[in-house]
């Protein structure tokens, strides 16, 4: 059995004003349909036997609503989190679930609901690959190629950096710049891409080895949980005492049956607004515009707009900038700057 569990979690805050906690950024719109939509149907072509969404209680709907109006609406289950503790926990409990539900020989793939991989085949084919791996007893990680010091990612450490699979000597979660830039001159690090290929088995040994408090906690948290239909809800008290923590943390920083699958495929994790512009076409000026724009001396700048009815955007002699427009929120920023996106967040919530 083949499962595609899909983690619907994290609010994207440096996406604001398009990413928010009530319409987070895995419904995000990006080339026609949601980042979530997209996940779900990358799943369904890998030829899942279900589907399991673990997302917040408060996003059932929405989320409901997205895998309604899939052409092909897959078999789902929902494991619905009262409050969000962490990739750790959300894969402890899939793993527990599918063990329970489908045997403990069960694939699990993990894919997060916000990332973009606009060529479904290519990964496709790296998914079965890690699948195969995943049914000899190993936590299977997908390498991306790294293009810079950054330190919002994990580092898997091989021997040479190849087109073929291989066992990992290291796993390092968001090393400092410093760590981060000696890692790459030294050419044998690939980004790890968040998304994972196991057996429900082997997350379990994994865990009850390298985590086994968080495990512990979650078989509690299952055990006061109720399953109706196609839902399993929480318990809130005993949910929060699962301990916030992800699983790169928990597990993959510790485990040694740990295989990288390098990832033959475009992939973002669109964790900003210049990765969101770098995901649309260009005009020949290095803009990507959104919205109607008249443009007059106008250079790399992102333009979008999602209003009521028709607007009119107009750049003159601005370069760099980012323009969200959404009908409550107007968004104004240097691309430089656009980590600093998430204070915007910070300073609206201090206000209430
Ligand atoms: N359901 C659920 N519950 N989902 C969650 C939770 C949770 O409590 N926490 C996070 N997620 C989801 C997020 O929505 C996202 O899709 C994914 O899990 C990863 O979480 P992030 O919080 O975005 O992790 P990260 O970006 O800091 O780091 C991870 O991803 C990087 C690649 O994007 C790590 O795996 C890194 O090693 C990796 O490089
Ligand atoms: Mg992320």
């Amino acid at each position: 059995k083949l499962v595609s569990v899909v983690l619907s979690g994290g609010a994207g805050t440096r996406l604001w004003p398009a990413s928010r906690q009530a319409f987070p950024k895995p419904f995000m719109k990006l080339g026609g349909s949601t980042l979530l939509a997209q996940a779900i149907c990358r799943g369904q072509a890998c030829g899942t036997d279900e589907l399991l969404v673990i997302t917040n209680q408060d996003h059932l709907f929405l989320t409901k609503g997205v895998i309604e109006n899939l052409a092909d609406p897959p078999r789902t289950h929902f494991l619905l989190e009262p409050n969000g503790r962490n990739t750790g926990p959300a894969i402890a409990l899939a793993a527990l679930h599918c063990a329970a539900v489908h045997g403990p020989d069960s694939v699990l793939v993990v894919l997060p609901a916000d990332h973009l991989i606009p060529d479904t085949e290519a990964f496709v084919a790296c998914a079965n690959e890690a699948a195969e791996i995943a049914q000899r007893g190993q936590l299977v990680v997908f390498g991306i190629l790294p293009t810079g010091p950054d330190t919002g990612f994990g580092y898997i450490e091989v021997e040479h950096v190849v087109r073929e699979s291989q066992a990992v000597l290291r796993f390092v979660e968001k090393p400092d710049l410093p760590t981060a830039q000696s890692y790459l001159a030294t050419g044998r690090y690939y980004w790890n891409s968040g998304m994972f290929c196991f057996t429900a088995q082997t997350m379990l040994d994994a865990l009850a080895e390298h985590a086994p408090r968080a495990l512990h906690a979650a078989k509690a948290a299952l055990k006061s949980s109720k399953a109706a239909g196609e839902v399993t809800r929480f318990d809130a008290h005993e949910f929060g005492l699962q301990p916030d923590i992800s699983i790169d943390y928990a597990v993959m920083e510790k485990a040694r049956n740990v295989t990288v699958v390098p990832a033959r495929f475009g992939w973002s994790d669109v964790g900003s607004w210049p990765a969101v512009a770098q995901a649309h076409p260009e005009d020949a000026s290095g803009n990507t515009f959104i919205a109607d724009v008249v443009s007059v001396e106008t250079q790399g700048t992102h333009v979008q707009v999602e209003s009521h009815g028709p607007k009119v955007v107009a750049t003159v002699g601005v370069k760099d900038l980012v323009v969200v427009d959404t009908p409550d929120a107007l968004l104004v920023a240097h691309k430089s700057a656009a980590q600093k996106i998430k204070s915007v967040v910070d300073t609206l919530k201090a206000r209430g």
